[in-house]
């Protein structure tokens, strides 16, 4: 009997991070994958989904507009404990740090279900800031049996929290293999954006600078100061074209389409699926942004990086000196964006090609000691 494993995911970031292991998983001798939309995102998880050609097993189809983490909690924990109640997975596996992966994680431990946490032990040590990440990823880390670590500093964190050494794994991050795979495939393919994307305003002879912004902390003054600072920037370099996908959070396009829609060279697109997102990032001269999974794919193509945040979990992205906390303050963005558009020094010192994160293939990694661990527990051996 193969063994049947759970993927659970809710949100665009989890998607593109569990694709290439669903891709290997499928193909995985003696594992019979089951994978869970949440659907706590719609059409950004549904612009995944395309992106990597996956099928999803069961949608649980729980997003409502503007939903409340407590609303969203409750919907996630009854869909996915009758879901559970119905497969009877050997196994749960959650990614990361969202609403999903935290409750998909405890409706799993309700259950007794053993529990694989991918991208395990970042920590910025503020349960703040992200929030409410910080604490997701925690409260996942002290119930997961199965800990796929990216780094040796994530393994750390949880070996200070109390995690036997025996469950952890470090296995680099699956971001890398996603970010390969779609470039790959990109280069075999010629891949440029069609004449009828809100894309095909980029002119080729200047430069872009590409931005994302949708942190829950930052909402009220921080988007207001991220907003002031792009509308300075537009003002003070006609020349350059500023993109900026907007997340579908309402209160990110709230604040975002108020203050910056009738500004000449600043272009508010929707959210991009994940080839035009990375040809953007190739595209761009530098990118703002205050997610996770950017921090990860912009040193990876050796693109300089602000990062819109005072903190945080992926220490080893600063290390190489292209990676910066500039935080929301108005002027500090303004300083370092500007600084990167004039100084042809700071330029080429931030746009070296550095990845703390691994080789592309996380997934392998990942399917095999998972495999391990399963037949080892079939056969009584240690947890
Ligand atoms: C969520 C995660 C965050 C992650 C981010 C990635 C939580 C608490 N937050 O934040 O960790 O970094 O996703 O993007 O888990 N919406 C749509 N369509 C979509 C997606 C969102 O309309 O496809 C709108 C809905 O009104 C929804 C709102 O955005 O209610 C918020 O979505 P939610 O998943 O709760 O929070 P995010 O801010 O997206
Ligand atoms: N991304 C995307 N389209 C966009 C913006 C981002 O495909 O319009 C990708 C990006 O390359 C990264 C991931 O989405 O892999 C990051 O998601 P997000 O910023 O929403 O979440 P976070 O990583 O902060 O949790």
């Amino acid at each position: 009997m193969p063994f049947k494993v759970m993927m659970v995911f809710g949100t665009r970031p989890e998607a593109i991070k569990m694709a290439p292991l669903a891709r290997v998983l499928r193909q995985w001798p003696g594992i019979e994958l089951h994978i869970c939309s949440t659907g706590q995102h719609r059409e950004m998880l549904r612009q995944v989904l395309d992106s990597f050609e996956l099928s999803v097993d069961e949608d649980l189809q729980v997003m409502t507009q503007g939903q409340s983490l407590n609303g969203l909690s409750q919907q996630l924990l009854i869909n996915l404990d009758a879901t559970y109640e119905r497969l009877q997975p050997d196994i749960v596996l959650v990614h990361g740090d969202t609403t999903t992966s935290f409750i998909a994680a405890l409706a799993a431990f309700n259950r007794q279900l053993p529990i694989g946490h991918v991208e395990a032990g970042l920590r910025t040590g503020n349960l703040k800031a992200p929030w409410p990440e910080e604490a997701n990823r925690r409260l996942t880390g002290v119930i997961a049996d199965l800990h796929f670590a990216p780094t040796a500093k994530c393994e750390a964190n949880l070996l200070r929290e109390g995690v036997p050494e025996a469950n952890i794994e470090i296995t680099g991050n699956t971001v890398i293999d996603a970010l390969l795979w779609m470039r790959s495939h990109q280069e075999d393919l010629h891949w440029r954006p069609s004449a009828d994307s809100p894309l095909a305003v980029l002119d080729d002879k200047r430069r872009m600078v590409l931005i994302t912004g949708h942190r829950r902390e930052n909402f009220g003054d921080g988007f207001q100061q991220i907003c002031e600072a792009l509308a300075e920037l537009g003002q003070r370099y006609p020349d350059v074209q500023f993109l900026y996908p907007v997340h579908l959070n309402p209160q990110v396009q709230n604040a975002v389409y108020r203050l910056l829609s009738d500004k000449p060279n600043i272009y508010l697109v929707p959210p991009q699926d994940y080839q035009h997102f990375v040809w953007l990032m190739g595209r761009s001269y530098f990118i703002l942004s205050d997610s996770g999974g950017v921090q990860e794919e912009a040193p990876a193509i050796g693109k300089p990086l602000l990062v819109l945040r005072d903190v945080t979990e992926r220490p080893a992205v600063l290390e190489g000196g292209t990676v910066l906390l500039v935080g929301t303050d108005r002027e500090r963005i303004v300083h370092h964006a500007s600084q990167l558009l004039d100084d042809d020094k700071v330029y080429a010192r931030m746009s070296r090609v550095h990845s703390p994160y691994g080789d592309g293939h996380a997934s392998e990694h990942i399917a095999r000691h998972l495999s391990t661990w399963l037949e080892a527990q079939a056969a009584g051996g240690p947890a």
